[in-house]
């Protein structure tokens, strides 16, 4: 969500500077025209662009939800200041020794790992057609608080009736990947960036009151306590599965999106220190989405814990019911839709130029003919992570719906799949040593050398590798978890 002029324009750069030729002649040109972003403060706004979006807002709180609160909570900032830091410090080296993106970074250090830039590229792919699924479900509720439907909105069976219904969700899906292709086609982003610049703070704002706010609600301190307390007889593997695919999908790891980030940080740049603003940030964000909802959960369902497992729908079956109640909560609530809105098709954005730019990169295409082809292939998905929740409800892969599925796939397996290789890779092929060095550049201490090492050859690898095995036997019901 780029409140932050740099993203979009970086990554138009990749789209401008690639395209045109063989992949070696890009790789050339890449290297020749490669600019950077300005200075540090450039670099964190632009990562923390990618990395907060609806993953922040929508994702974060129903896993808190659904997976114990806070023994979520515990295992998730566990793995973003261990593991999450590791991973994205060696991205962002990767990328900025390598002076490449994802799929020809890989390539060049080690030509065997060149399919790791392609194996990454396929999660774009998948995420953008159902982001744009529940971006569509955020502009159905900016529309029904701004035409005073807010009362409809927060009853019971609102959410589910609209999301099995036909027509409804195809149309506002189609309106936000319209929206989303047509301001990448026509490169307007730059506008959408200054407005962003402004609106981020007020949704910030806006959220923090909005926590403050449900937190005093009758009946709400259960779910604060539900939400900080870690209750051990909750954790199991799932729970830690759930909360690294998140970690990935929140700060934007596992993709190869750091990686072409780190190729434009400028050398002088201290990649630690940015790590850890960006985590900060991300994790903020999402902390306090939580605290928006959980604890109004607990509010509204009066202690029915049935209800902290609704998964995807948590935030537009219980947001609504918080406005209800608050004064003028008709004009706040559009107000929250449009600024989730706004960080959502931000997201998107960047999301979609990825994509646009992997395939401008393999095929040689034309810009706007890629942006077709891939706004045609997104429709396509989409519509089954759409039509998944009505007429397809019947339809299942492996026990899911088509959203739930694609979700499961690129979060839970493919990305911990790239994970799981990059620590292979940087651990035992390249080195840690080499990463160190390109961290430590122009003198910098690298003060957690010794955690980034240990994370990278040994843990991390063991780790995601059980927690792998036990997800995919359990998708296959093999095992139970
Ligand atoms: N990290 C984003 C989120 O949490 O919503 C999702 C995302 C956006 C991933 C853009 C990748 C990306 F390029």
């Amino acid at each position: 969500m780029p409140l932050f002029n740099y993203s979009i324009v970086f990554l138009q750069k990749i789209c401008d500077n690639r395209g045109r030729k063989n992949l070696a002649n890009q790789v050339f040109s890449l290297e020749q025209k490669r600019s950077g972003f300005s200075g540090k403060l450039g670099f964190v706004l632009a990562a923390a662009g990618s990395a907060v979006g609806l993953g922040n807002i929508w994702r974060f709180p129903y896993l808190a939800a659904k997976y114990g609160g806070g023994i979520f909570l515990l295992v998730y900032i566990l793995l973003a200041i261990t593991f999450g830091f590791a991973l994205m410090v060696a991205e962002i080296a990767l990328g900025r020794k390598a002076q490449l993106s994802a799929v020809s970074a890989f390539a060049k250090f080690n030509r065997k790992f060149s399919f790791m830039g392609y194996l990454a590229s396929i999660v774009p792919i998948i995420i953008l057609p159902y982001y744009s699924v529940i971006g569509g479900w955020v502009i159905k509720y900016f529309v029904a608080f701004c035409c005073g439907n807010m009362s409809a909105a927060a009853q019971d069976g609102y959410f589910n009736s609209f999301i099995s219904s036909t027509g409804e969700p195809v149309l506002y899906f189609a309106i936000f990947l319209g929206l989303t292709a047509l301001i990448v086609l026509l490169g307007v982003e730059k506008g959408i960036e200054k407005v962003s610049k402004f609106m981020m703070p007020v949704l910030v704002i806006l959220s923090l009151g909005v926590a403050v706010y449900s937190v005093c609600l009758p009946g709400a301190m259960d779910g604060v306590v539900y939400y900080f307390t870690p209750d051990f007889s909750h954790f199991s593997v799932t729970t830690v599965l759930a909360a690294m695919g998140q970690l990935f999908y929140s700060m934007s790891l596992a993709m190869g999106i750091m990686i072409t980030y780190g190729s434009y940080m400028k050398k002088e740049v201290n990649i630690e220190s940015s790590t850890r603003q960006i985590s900060l940030f991300d994790t903020g964000i999402a902390f306090l989405a939580g605290l928006m909802i959980i604890p109004a959960v607990f509010s509204f369902s009066g202690g029915d814990q049935s209800a902290l497992g609704q998964g995807p729908g948590l935030m537009f079956v219980t947001l609504p019911k918080v406005f209800e109640t608050f004064p003028g909560g008709a004009v706040v609530g559009a107000l929250f839709f449009l600024l989730v809105l706004f960080a959502a098709l931000t997201s998107s954005i960047s999301l979609m130029e990825t994509v646009v730019s992997i395939f401008i990169d393999k095929f040689g295409w034309k810009r706007n003919v890629t942006c077709l082809i891939v706004l045609g292939g997104s429709v396509v998905l989409g519509l089954l992570s759409t039509l998944g929740y009505g007429i397809w409800a019947d339809v299942k892969i492996l026990g899911m719906q088509f959203l739930d599925f694609f979700d499961f796939i690129s979060n839970s397996v493919i990305m911990p799949v790239v994970a799981l290789i990059t620590c292979i890779f940087v651990g035992y092929v390249i080195k840690p040593q080499a990463l160190i060095d390109e961290v430590e550049t122009g003198n910098v201490r690298f003060k957690s050398k010794k955690l980034f090492v240990i994370m990278i050859k040994y843990i991390a690898p063991i780790f995601i590798l059980l927690i792998l095995i036990s997800s995919v036997l359990s998708a296959f019901g093999i095992i139970k978890i």
